[in-house]
């Protein structure tokens, strides 16, 4: 997911660290607040107390539809947009012998499409992120393919090199 967003970010020359960071931290207090309830409300105030910048406390609470705040910069967009794609096309990647080389935009949408295949992931939330940030759904799916493609050992990904023999 950051990797998702830091490409984002680095293809409009935004400021990558800052971008990372909120989605390195937007899930932060999910295990000590697992209910809606309290994340990610819960979380600011202890970003707060540590002094993160107020944008970044907002784009954090932002990513929370039950929150409903106006997704009003680029940074939450990319932030929503990049959450729930970023673990299906993860998911994807799992279950192919070469990971994410050669996944293509056209087998991701095929799997968007089969509501058991990585049944957690809420396809309205990646159809309005497409959306939210003004892109096809399959840009959007080629791009964030793109930004997990470099670190798909550390997610645990097998690559065109590292296939089983077949
Ligand atoms: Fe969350």
């Amino acid at each position: 997911m950051s990797s998702s967003v830091g490409w984002y970010a680095r293809h409009s020359q935004e400021d990558e660290e800052r971008w990372r960071v909120v989605a390195l931290l937007h899930d932060f207090d999910y295990e000590i607040h697992p209910t809606l309830d309290q994340h990610p409300q819960d979380g600011a105030a202890i970003l707060r107390e540590e002094g993160y910048p107020e944008d970044v406390i907002e784009a954090v609470l932002s990513h929370a539809e039950h929150l409903q705040m106006p997704r009003d910069t680029q940074l939450k967009k990319t932030l929503f947009a990049c959450d729930e794609l970023s673990g299906f096309v993860h998911a994807c990647g799992l279950v192919r012998p070469t990971g994410l080389d050669g996944l293509e935009p056209k087998s991701v949408l095929k799997k968007l499409k089969q509501p058991s295949f990585a049944a957690g992931v809420h396809r309205d939330e990646v159809y309005a992120g497409a959306e939210a940030l003004g892109l096809e759904l399959d840009e959007h799916i080629r791009n964030v393919v793109a930004a997990l493609q470099p670190i798909a050992p550390q997610l645990g990904l097998r690559t065109a090199e590292t296939a089983p023999a077949s």
